[in-house]
């Protein structure tokens, strides 16, 4: 399920993490496996286009943005192709676009494959235009031959060359048209490695991965080098052990470059198989750049970035606190329970179960708990019982915490309902190898609510 109706263009003032983001048109931006590019003074979004229904190549959208908070859905930038590598029934991810310096032409590239993953193959296409449509070209190659490498990831040096990365930690060099491979420059060098994404600072890069745990979290390392060919060095992780990347797999980083300041964004996903469309979130952190070392030290629920000076600024929910055991304010119906550990907290795995909070104003966050066994939760927003938006939350992750899972857009102030049904499904999925990750059960938890009226 997603966002029902459109909402103000400008509805967000902050980058929240890890909650549905919903595009101009009140709908949740399905761009995962993304990169943004910036071109004109605008940010353009790629990423992969999903359904809830199957893992087959939906297209990758585009989306565009003045200021990284409020997204615009632009195009389905490369649609199913009739036939071919990214025809109907395969699998396309992880695009990422770079504007060729040498031809002003924007060149894509991503990795193709069957549905099994059994043929992977890193594909490119072009357009004249930034948002496309870009024309699928094919395999990209490399001495006459495709690269039959799965996750890959792109980065632009200062001099303009293009480099594509790929999982274990290879690069290579591509011509100043980046519609071939010049150069194998680096080999095997973070092997057990996917996801991968480089930036550079001064005269430092900075390598970013996971280890392959197919769509589930895990706790992602970085390595770091004076040139791409190496020698490389590990750091370790750059999150918080335990914390699987602030449940999140990298995907790219973005340098927000301004007149004193340079942020380096990190960009990952919080998959959500199958429910990718409507319930796989973005995490975006502010990576803390000192020297050789890399770290994202604590997740930052809300964050804002001065675009003129490039500065980060953490940022909170602002608003009144409704604690979830408010009988006043908060009503429940089916199976809620207290959590034993969290008094504060009321739970329910019961499909069908609601909890509901009437307010006035023109934004509403809510926090909760997210566990091993955590489920899909249905949230809507109805005034005088007239739907606003509908969303839909996954409560899962493998180590538990509490944080923020929905913050509505901005919404003309007025008397609202919010609800958050226990929808009765949870994610789950098996790898290539047939091993089951993901939740365990339906769990839907609730420990307060923001309400705003600003
Ligand atoms: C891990 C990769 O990083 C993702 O892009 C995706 O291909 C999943 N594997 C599929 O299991």
């Amino acid at each position: 399920m997603i966002a029902a109706s459109a909402q103000t263009a400008k509805h967000y003032d902050a980058i929240y993490s890890g909650v549905p983001l919903l595009d101009d048109g009140g709908r949740a931006v399905s761009a995962h496996g993304a990169c943004i590019l910036k071109e004109n003074g605008k940010y353009y979004l790629f990423g992969e286009r999903h359904s809830d229904t199957s893992n087959a190549f939906a297209g990758f959208n585009c989306y565009s943005s003045a200021d990284l908070y409020n997204w615009k859905f632009e195009k389905i930038a490369l649609p199913v192709q009739p036939s071919g590598r990214l025809g109907p029934n395969r699998v396309g991810e992880r695009v990422k676009v770079m504007k060729s310096p040498k031809t002003g032409e924007f060149v894509m590239f991503m990795h193709t494959d069957t549905l099994g993953y059994t043929d992977p193959v890193i594909g490119y296409a072009t357009s004249k235009s930034v948002t496309g449509p870009y024309v699928f070209r094919g395999a990209i190659l490399f001495n006459g031959s495709p690269i039959k490498r799965w996750d890959m990831g792109s980065f632009q040096d200062d001099d303009g060359k293009g480099y594509l990365l790929i999982h274990e930690g290879d690069i290579y060099r591509l011509s100043d048209e980046y519609t071939r491979i010049e150069e194998q420059v680096l080999a095997n060098m973070s092997s057990g490695c996917e996801s991968p994404a480089v930036f550079k600072k001064g005269s430092t890069y900075y390598w970013l991965s996971s280890h392959k745990t197919s769509w589930e979290r895990n706790d992602n390392e970085y390595y770091t080098a004076s040139s791409l060919k190496g020698p490389w060095k590990a750091g370790g992780n750059f999150a918080p052990a335990g914390t699987l990347t602030w449940n999140s797999q990298t995907t790219f980083v973005l340098p927000v470059i301004g007149a004193s300041d340079t942020t380096f964004m990190f960009m990952g996903d919080r998959w959500s198989y199958p429910k990718q469309e409507s319930a796989a979130t973005y995490v975006w952190q502010p990576l803390v750049v000192n020297g050789s070392v890399l770290s994202i030290p604590a997740f930052q629920e809300a964050w804002t970035i001065d675009l003129k000076t490039g500065k980060p600024a953490s940022s909170v929910v602002p608003g009144k606190e409704i604690p979830a055991s408010d009988a006043n304010r908060v009503g429940y119906t089916g199976a809620w329970r207290p959590v034993s550990s969290l008094p504060e907290q009321r739970s329910s795995d019961e499909e069908g179960a609601r909890c509901t909070v009437a307010f006035t104003g023109s934004r509403i966050a809510w926090y909760g708990q997210s566990t091993a066994d955590g489920g899909y939760a249905r949230v809507t927003i109805q005034k005088n019982g007239r739907l606003v938006l509908s969303s839909l939350v996954d409560m899962y992750c493998k180590n538990p915490n509490t944080s923020l899972r929905f913050i509505s857009p901005v919404l003309p102030k007025d008397s609202y309902t919010l609800a958050i049904e226990v929808a009765g499904e949870h994610g789950n999925w098996s790898d290539k190898r047939k091993s089951m990750y993901g939740s365990t059960g339906n769990r839907v938890s609730v420990e307060r609510f923001v309400v705003s009226d600003k």
